[in-house]
């Protein structure tokens, strides 16, 4: 094993989606015995929310299956995270498109819904939970869980 694989996952507004699955994925590294091989970070395609902390409503929902994610700050994607990250995992079509446009213009690591590494069967995209209520967050754990798993997965066929 050489560098380091870097993971970075892509929503919105960076409050929501994307710090829950750095939480939720940072554990499964951990858990995995991959920390010292995988670095995770997360940000969002727009700027309303640079700087804050994640949505309480995320947090709570976080903290009921032991993972804290209070001390995250939101930032901007940046077209240089293209070069940067070896993973660049978004969340829904919408994220993806608004990636894409960036990595085409300047390459570097093409962008990838992030649930396609949750197996077969089931929904592609993340659904944006921001403006629904508590149950959008437990399925948004769900589905970044079960993704989760499979990125492990994936990146210990990389490097095995
Ligand atoms: P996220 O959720 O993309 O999962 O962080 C959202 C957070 C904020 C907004 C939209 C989605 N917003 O419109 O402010």
């Amino acid at each position: 094993m050489t560098d380091k694989v870097r993971v970075l996952f892509v929503c919105l507004g960076n409050i929501c989606r994307s710090p829950t699955a750095q939480g939720v994925f940072q554990r499964a590294v951990d858990q995995a015995g991959l920390d010292r091989l995988v670095e995770v970070d997360s940000c969002g395609t727009g700027s309303w929310h640079v700087g804050k902390a994640p949505d309480e409503r995320a947090i709570e929902a976080a903290r009921r299956r032991g993972i804290d994610i209070g001390h995250l700050r939101a930032r901007q994607f940046q077209p240089r995270d293209l070069a940067r990250f070896d993973f660049v995992l978004v969340m829904d079509r919408q994220n993806l498109a608004d990636v894409r446009e960036h990595w085409q213009r300047e390459g570097g690591t093409e962008p990838e819904l992030f649930l396609a590494y949750a197996g077969m069967e089931g929904p592609l995209e993340v659904p944006d939970p921001y403006f629904g209520g508590a149950q959008g967050f437990e399925r948004v754990l769900d589905l970044i869980e079960s993704a989760s798993q499979g990125l492990i997965a994936s990146i210990r066929e990389q490097r095995a």
